[in-house]
């Protein structure tokens, strides 16, 4: 692969400790999740608690930040290019976007040989992505409404009564959590496919390749 984004330009400092937060606070969320929703060991249901209640207002605070700062702070929008500018044209469709949805399909159904040289990220990347930012204010609107100092907020009291009540706002809030541990999974998988470059760059700010 000739074209790629592992370079500081493509990843500032400020998004690795921003995915980072996300990183640290995902798997606090769905450890102690799971813990909340099945104690598999004794005695631990305070801490869990405790740690789900502190990780939830951390990662909204993070996710926060990440949108005002993608407004804000310059990183390169063009796969193999140092040249920087607002961070969200990333998440917006780019020219360079143009027609390749079906085209990356395929070639991840191995219909399609050749890997599809796209912007930064490429179209499913930025509908993945983007996906995340909704799934998880929609997790947050779910864990408050099931949340006992907030739960009969006039707002999540509606929605709570117009899912049919708390234990299927709990189905709802558990169901995300999987949702949330399959896109990591093939996150995980594709970021790491070709080589460990994106990931040295992602975690340890490492430049690999010049
Ligand atoms: C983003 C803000 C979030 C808020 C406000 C929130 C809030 C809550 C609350 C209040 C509970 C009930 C705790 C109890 O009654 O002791 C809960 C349970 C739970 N949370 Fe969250 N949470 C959030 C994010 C997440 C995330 C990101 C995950 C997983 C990736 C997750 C997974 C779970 C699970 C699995 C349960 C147990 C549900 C059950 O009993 O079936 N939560 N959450
Ligand atoms: C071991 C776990 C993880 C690895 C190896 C990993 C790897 C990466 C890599 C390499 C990138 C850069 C992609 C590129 O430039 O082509 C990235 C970006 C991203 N990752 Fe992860 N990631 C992990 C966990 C997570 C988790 C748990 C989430 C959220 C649920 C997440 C959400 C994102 C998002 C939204 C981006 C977009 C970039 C940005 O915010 O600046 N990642 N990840």
């Amino acid at each position: 692969m000739s074209a790629n984004a592992h370079y500081r330009e493509a990843h500032p400092l400020v998004f690795v400790i921003t995915h980072w937060v996300n990183l640290v606070c995902m798997i606090m969320l769905a450890f102690s999740g799971f813990y909340i929703h099945y104690p598999f060991f004794d005695g631990f249901m305070g801490v869990a608690r405790g740690m789900h209640f502190v990780a939830m207002y951390v990662i909204l605070i993070n996710l926060i930040f990440r949108i005002i700062a993608a407004f804000y702070v310059k990183t390169a929008v063009d796969l193999g290019s140092r040249q920087v500018d607002v961070d969200i044209k990333n998440w917006l469709p780019q020219e360079k976007n143009r027609h390749q949805f079906l085209e990356t399909v395929k070639y991840y159904l191995f219909l399609r040989k050749e890997g599809v040289i796209s912007a930064k990220y490429g179209s499913l990347q930025k509908i993945a992505y983007l996906a995340t930012v909704p799934l998880t204010f929609i997790q947050a609107y779910t864990g408050f409404a099931i949340y006992g100092p907030t739960q009969s907020w006039g707002l999540l009291e509606a929605g709570t009564a117009m899912v049919g009540g708390p234990m299927n706002m709990r189905i709802i809030h558990y169901f995300i959590m999987w949702v949330f541990i399959v896109f990591t999974m093939i996150h995980v998988y594709l970021a790491n496919v070709y080589n460990f470059a994106p990931s040295k760059i992602i975690f340890a700010w490492k430049e690999t390749e010049r």
